[in-house]
């Protein structure tokens, strides 16, 4: 076997280790690779396979060799563009195991794991060899042996959607069926990351990925029996069950597992941002967090369409748009996106989204069409020299909206045009939309090719300078520490299933910031004041609301971090409540500071953060369908400064189902040795500023 040959020395497990997490890497018996965590005395992952399956059949799923592996500390500290906090640690001690395969001629394998104070974060490294350039990953054989049957937070493992309400269950009891027949056609027992874990031992465990780059996403097959989790990369659309195209050097995504021994930590982590590479753009000085409003929620809610005329079937090429008759409800017409103008600037809000600006709305969506939209042709009732003038006048920017109906060929051989178009007309900020099979050869969301769109699109859009939000897209992963202008994404279900769905119960903002948050942030799009969806169009919305109380959603721009929030309702709806809407006014989007207070997923969260360059506090307080009583100790506060409290809670006999729009606000001073407690309403919230009293 001559280099090949396993020594007794280099078979020993080998470890990294930080405070209580313990990661420890051996060959099996047979040669397999396999790691496993601890943190402190408990069990985390119990010994488990990892493995690349190639399609030529020498990967690296067979008996393997160690030939050697070092180990590396870093300790040191970087400021994210924007974020929850001014500073990020980032302490880990590294090992890098080196493995090589005898079955096919000493290829050669890294995996390289990087052991924080409140998890791991491993990945594969197949670096460059001879007789190894082009490779196809067929299976990632990555194990999660959970070591007993914890509580899970889970959503079906469809390769297309996040957009799911999360079932709470044993790892055992994992099964999708009921809730995904249609669109699943996987096995009833696979997952999505980020999947939150606890155990009966005290565990919060976060399982997801970080840096998803050329590569597709990986969800989990979970077997019900033995409470082991295993990866399963989503296929291409080629039938043949290839999962990655690679060439040698390259790398996988970071598998990630954060643990902590409380639910607050889990929220504070770092992990994932800290594997993902720091800033690729020379310069960032142009990207600014923002709130928006937007011609959105009408059309949710079925007050106005996007689409122009009421004809269906045009085609895109060759149509006289000016001939056709406008349908009388077209909502992104000139005079009501000034309305939005006006609006977003009495109230200091940056951005106005206006969606069905564009001609091809009348034959969008799941159409199979190549082209459909050209994302530079107005409506005819969309001036958008005028509407630039007019923004610009107010200080005001709209903010475009290229949905692509997943003609995702089509969107890349009119980007550059589309983003010529937008630095012409004033835009700095896209929101991008994928709805429907992806056109022309129906890859999944999530796969490789997908992916690879995703962030080309995050860097073509940087090399304009313009900021993007995309929808549809895969759940992010961390990705927006390298792209700062990659402000937010959608990628789960979003507060507008409430408009037109069974909607979200009360606990989903409980349990998206341990899910899908994780990698990061969402546009959720709160801020909906007018609860009972009835007035908007009583004949299509009957019995339809938002499953909150009007004091939840202020609550919400606290505890679901985002650079980018949407105040969603319509200006009618605000300036009904003007008093309420003061908060949105007031809530910034970047931060220098962020603690999590009190947390549990599935029940409640308290989050306090500090306004950005300002000793101001923003706290944001909500619960599941349950009512709660919430004590805060306001020692977050600066000592020795006194502030004015105004606190925006629940009124009297609230309730997200019942009575959802009583509120109460209220005003008084206090320091840091104060507390407050703080009601919550069932399906409630409570959201407070603290501002200095200046002396
Ligand atoms: C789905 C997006 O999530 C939503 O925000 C958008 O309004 C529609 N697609 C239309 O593009
Ligand atoms: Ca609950």
């Amino acid at each position: 076997m001559g280099e090949f040959g396993a020594s007794a020395q280099t078979t020993a497990p080998v470890h990294a280790r930080l405070d209580k997490v313990d990661l420890t890497f051996a060959l099996g018996p047979d040669g397999h690779p396999t790691y496993a965590v601890a943190y402190g005395a408990k069990t985390v992952v119990e010994p488990s396979r990892l493995g690349l399956a190639f399609a030529d059949g020498r990967g690296f799923d067979g008996p393997l060799v160690l030939v050697g592996s070092e180990t590396q500390d870093v300790d040191e500290s970087w400021q994210p563009v924007w974020g929850e906090v001014k500073t990020i640690r980032n302490h880990y001690q590294q090992l890098t195991v080196h493995l090589r395969q005898p079955a096919a001629n000493g290829r050669r394998l890294d995996v390289v794991f990087r052991v924080f104070a409140d998890g791991v974060g491993f990945r594969y490294e197949v670096p460059a060899q001879p007789g190894l350039a082009y490779f196809t990953v067929q299976d990632e054989h990555t194990e999660f042996n959970l070591p007993a049957n914890h509580k899970a937070f889970w959503i079906p493992g469809d390769y297309d959607s996040n957009e799911y309400a999360y079932t709470t269950s044993r790892v055992s009891e994992v099964n999708t069926t009921p809730i995904a027949a249609i669109q699943q056609k996987a096995p009833a027992t696979r997952v999505q990351t980020p999947l939150m874990l606890k155990s009966d031992d005290g565990l919060y465990i976060n399982l997801h990925e970080a840096a998803l780059v050329n590569y597709p996403a990986m969800f989990l097959n979970v077997n019900t029996h033995t409470f082991c989790l295993t990866s399963q990369l989503v296929p291409d659309a080629t039938g043949t069950g290839a999962k990655a195209y690679l060439q040698a050097p390259e790398h996988t995504p970071w598998r990630t597992i954060v643990v902590a021994d409380n639910a607050p930590a889990v929220l504070a982590s770092k992990l994932i941002l800290n594997l993902n590479e720091p800033s690729k753009l020379p310069d960032t000085g142009w990207i600014h967090p923002q709130k928006f409003v937007g011609v959105w929620w009408e059309m949710h809610v079925n007050r106005a369409s996007w689409n122009y005329a009421d004809t269906s079937n045009l085609k895109l090429a060759g149509t006289n748009w000016n001939a056709l008759k406008n349908n009388g409800h077209h909502g992104a017409n000139t005079a009501n996106v000034k309305r939005y103008i006006d609006f977003a600037a009495a109230h200091h809000i940056p951005g106005v989204l206006v969606e069905g600006w564009n001609v091809g709305w009348e034959d969008w969506a799941n159409n199979w069409k190549e082209e459909v939209f050209d994302f530079v042709t107005p409506y005819p009732d969309f001036d958008v020299d005028e509407l630039q003038r007019y923004a610009a006048g107010k200080g005001v920017k709209v903010i475009m909206h290229h949905e692509t109906s997943a003609s995702v060929t089509n969107y890349e051989r009119r980007q550059d045009a589309a983003y010529r178009f937008m630095r012409d007309h004033g835009y700095d900020a896209v929101k991008t939309g994928y709805v429907g099979r992806i056109i022309p050869r129906g890859e999944h969301h999530d796969g490789q090719w997908m992916v690879n769109h995703y962030v080309h699109t995050a860097q073509l859009t940087a090399a304009s300078h313009i900021m993007v939000d995309m929808h549809e897209a895969v759940r992010p992963t961390g990705l927006h520490r390298t792209y700062p202008n990659w402000l937010a994404n959608e990628a789960a279900r979003g507060n507008e299933f409430n408009a037109w769905s069974s909607g979200n119960p009360p606990e989903h903002e409980t349990i998206l910031p341990f899910t899908r948050l994780m990698g990061g942030p969402m546009d959720y799009t709160p801020g909906i004041f007018q609860i009972k969806l009835d007035d908007w169009n009583p004949a299509r919305n009957q019995g339809k609301q938002v499953h909150t109380t009007l004091a939840k959603q202020l609550a919400l721009y606290v505890t679901m971090y985002s650079p980018l929030q949407m105040a969603a309702d319509l200006p009618e709806a605000y300036n009904q409540h003007l008093d309420a809407f003061q908060f949105i006014e007031d809530v910034p989007v970047d931060w220098d500071d962020t603690r999590i207070l009190a947390a549990e997923p599935g029940d409640y969260l308290t989050t306090v953060r500090k306004a950005k360059g300002k000793d101001e506090w923003y706290l944001g307080s909500i619960t599941d369908e349950n009512s709660r009583q919430q004590p805060v100790s306001l020692n977050f506060l600066t000592p020795g400064q006194r502030y004015e409290a105004t606190i925006y809670a629940d009124g009297k006999g609230a309730d997200w189902l019942k009575n959802p729009m009583a509120y109460r606000i209220t005003r008084q001073v206090v320091d840091s040795r104060s507390s407050l407690t703080l009601q919550l309403a069932p399906g409630g919230g409570a959201a407070v500023s603290f501002k200095p009293v200046i002396k």
